[in-house]
């Protein structure tokens, strides 16, 4: 049987920016502006080339060359680094500051790989090809011949690692290369009917991944763990509003830093998801947090250790 998934069971939910929400969490993240600029404005060109025009119009009349080697590039952005350090977050996100920089409705079909085309052979492709095929159709509606687009669609591939296996790799499994093949197909599509799209795949494989995608990605970047000071930036202001002192706080941030033996300090999502509520969850519910306990807390923690490359 060959029934493609339908709307619902293909993207978990769909976002239409602009979103307060994803406006508020966007601008929680710490660290990251220079791949908020750049993505912000790669898919806002994606979404929106008339943007470029009339930036040329006003500063490089004439520069039609320039204008054209920009907008023919492939519709992809590559979200690559470690884990739990917010290339989800900015990915379901950036549709907002997208909406509002281009003042266009953006809407954000997010297709998570993780959990699934894990099941049925073949199951993976006809994820991809469907997801394309929805979000073809959909940027085609708001497509316009002439002025700005009505709108425009990013389409957020997650968790993409099976993807990210290169397919060169010899045992690279056949139902693995015929889902890049599907990936690259749809890439091209957008691209060849210059459609207000934009895609946005995130992975932690960076050096797995295929070169052929590599080749269409408008940009890669990339993600690391915290340094001191965004690990301060992460913790100042929550550990604040506990009474900690500045000295406490940053005896917080060295100790979440590489020390000694272990090379590596603790993630983005080690501090937020882990390190504050097992603070809190120590002191609950009879006590009140004491610098002294969540220090010891956190040197009772390990930190996730990094996502290691499997070598294929
Ligand atoms: N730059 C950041 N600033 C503040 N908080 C962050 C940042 N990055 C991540 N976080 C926190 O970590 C959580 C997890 O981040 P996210 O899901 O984006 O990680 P990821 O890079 O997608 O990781 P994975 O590769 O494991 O999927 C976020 O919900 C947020 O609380
Ligand atoms: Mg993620």
């Amino acid at each position: 049987m060959n029934t493609s998934p339908s709307i619902d069971e293909l993207f978990e939910k769909r976002i239409s920016y602009p979103d307060f929400e994803a406006q508020e969490r966007l601008g929680q993240l710490v660290g990251l502006d220079e791949q908020i600029s750049r993505l912000s404005k790669i898919i806002g060109l994606l979404v929106n080339s008339k943007g470029l025009e009339n930036w040329a119009n006003k500063y490089h009349q004439g520069a039609n060359q320039v204008i054209s080697m920009i907008l023919r590039r492939p519709p992809l952005i590559v979200l690559a680094g470690d884990v739990g350090s917010g290339k989800s977050e900015l990915a379901e996100t950036i549709g907002d500051a997208v909406a509002r920089l281009e003042d266009i409705d953006v809407s954000l079909l997010p297709l998570s790989l993780s959990s699934r085309g894990q099941g049925r052979v073949g199951e993976m492709t006809q994820l991809i090809s469907a997801a394309f095929e929805y979000t073809v159709s959909e940027a085609q509606k708001l497509k316009s011949s002439s002025g700005a687009s009505r709108g425009g669609i990013i389409l957020l591939i997650d968790e993409a690692d099976a993807l990210a296996q290169s397919r060169e790799a010899a045992q690279m499994h056949h139902e693995d290369r015929a889902g890049v093949n599907a990936f690259i197909r749809g890439i091209d599509r957008i691209a060849n009917g210059k459609l207000p799209a934009a895609v946005i795949m995130c992975t932690n494989r960076i050096n797995a991944l295929d070169p052929a995608i590599k080749r269409r990605a408008a940009d890669i970047l990339t993600f690391s763990r915290p340094n001191e000071i965004q690990r301060s930036a992460v913790l100042n202001s929550p550990l604040n509003q506990l009474g900690f002192t500045q000295d406490q706080i940053n005896l917080l941030v060295k100790v979440t830093g590489p020390i000694g033996e272990r090379k590596y300090g603790f993630t983005f999502s080690d501090l937020t998801q882990r390190l504050i509520p097992a603070i809190v969850l120590d002191a609950y519910p009879h006590q009140a947090i004491t610098s002294k306990r969540a220090l010891e807390v956190a040197q009772m923690m390990e930190p996730t250790p990094p996502f290691q490359e499997q070598i294929v």
